[in-house]
């Protein structure tokens, strides 16, 4: 089978394009770089040994999708491309809603006018917004969001919504991911932003390996086992994996609409990731404790258990797992 992976040289897209390779799959990628490198493409070719059809190029550019669609037989498409910055988005939400809502509309067009209609798309926790249990289950209606960010994903799942009520011979699979970090085991793969990151493991990455000063740890004064906020960390390669197996149960099921949270079905707090991170890789972390950021919700995690029982996956790796891995990449991309 041939994936069509938008945004494969991602953070995300990059491990699942491996995990598609390892598994026998062929893959096709179409990125415009804007948040990744070129090069990722011959890490991806070192790590498995496979070679990859790349287009640089905008998923927006319904002339370039055509021709990709043209010159490959499609089975099936996994969306990640897209912009991710929460703060970011309240700056600037025009590009935001123009980039995600945009792009993926464009590539629906497409997929509906070459016959392909197996899609398998990036969505997030945050559709959920604030819930009366900080445990998410994909029954929950979609909350409010509190981004522009946000938005574009609840937007998009609304219109996979609308598109598959129009046609309900597409197959569509909405997966809502919660936080990832960690890194390929190689090495060679994994997240390192330009300037100061937003997120969390990208943050105490810089720290840890001096690039900045401090960690603040945004609120110690919220209502958890340890006053800092809690979430879902996930293993990027478990996350990656939740992919195949969303293609595998697209393949044998019903065309329909499905939704899964990829979760560990574990809140960490703040606190215990960066003990953790110490601990298992033996250095002191610079931090301290800072106002709380606007947006936080203090607690939230996932009820992963309709993708173990429906998809059969679960997440494998542990918190040490995702500290070491994560660490292992920055030393790795640093020292080449
Ligand atoms: P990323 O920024 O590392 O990867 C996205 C890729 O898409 C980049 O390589 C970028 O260059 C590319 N891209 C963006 N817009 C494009 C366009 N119009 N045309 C072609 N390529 C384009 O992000 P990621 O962390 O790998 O996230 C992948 C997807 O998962 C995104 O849709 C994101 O919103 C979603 N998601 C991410 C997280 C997270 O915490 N990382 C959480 C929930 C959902
Ligand atoms: N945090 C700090 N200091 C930092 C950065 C983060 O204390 O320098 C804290 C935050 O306050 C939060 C936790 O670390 O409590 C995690 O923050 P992230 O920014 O890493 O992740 P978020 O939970 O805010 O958001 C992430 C993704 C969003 C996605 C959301 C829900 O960035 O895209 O998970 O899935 F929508």
């Amino acid at each position: 089978m041939k994936i069509l992976v938008t945004g494969g040289c991602g953070f995300i897209g990059s491990h699942t394009v491996c995990e598609l390779l390892d598994n026998g799959y062929e893959v096709v990628i179409i990125d415009n770089l804007c948040n990744s490198k070129k090069e990722v493409i011959s890490k991806i070719e070192t790590i498995t040994n496979k070679k990859v059809l790349f287009y640089e190029g905008d998923v927006r550019d319904k002339e370039l999708l055509h021709k990709i669609f043209q010159d490959n037989t499609i089975d099936g498409v996994i969306h990640f491309a897209g912009l991710k910055a929460v703060g970011e988005s309240v700056k600037i939400p025009l590009s935001y809603y123009r980039n995600n809502i945009d792009s993926t509309l464009t590539l629906l067009e497409v997929m509906q006018e070459s016959n392909c209609k197996n899609i398998v798309f990036s969505s997030s926790a945050t559709v959920y917004g604030i819930q009366e249990s900080p445990k998410y289950v994909e029954t929950m209606e979609r909350g409010k969001t509190s981004s522009p960010y946000g938005e574009t994903k609840a937007m998009i799942e609304k219109i996979l919504e609308d598109l598959y009520a129009s046609d309900p011979t597409f197959k569509i699979t909405i997966l809502r991911y919660f936080n990832p970090i960690g890194a390929h085991k190689s090495g060679l793969i994994g997240e390192n932003p330009n300037g100061i990151p937003n997120n969390l493991m990208p943050y105490i990455l810089k720290v840890a390996t001096h690039e900045l000063p401090e960690l603040t740890i945004f609120g110690n004064d919220y209502d958890t086992i340890d006053g800092t906020c809690i979430r879902d960390y996930i293993h990027v390669v478990d996350l990656a994996k939740g992919h195949i197996k969303a293609l595998e149960h697209a393949h044998k099921s019903n065309p329909n609409i499905y939704t899964y949270n990829l979760g560990s079905g574990h809140g960490v707090s703040v606190a215990e990731i960066v003990t953790a991170f110490e601990k298992v890789n033996k250095l002191k972390l610079n931090y301290k404790f800072g106002a709380r950021r606007e947006g936080d919700l203090p607690e939230f995690y996932a009820d992963p258990s309709k993708a173990l029982k429906e998809l059969g996956w679960k997440t494998e790796e542990t918190l040490e797992d995702m500290c070491k891995d994560s660490y292992h990449f920055i030393i790795k991309e640093k020292g080449e």
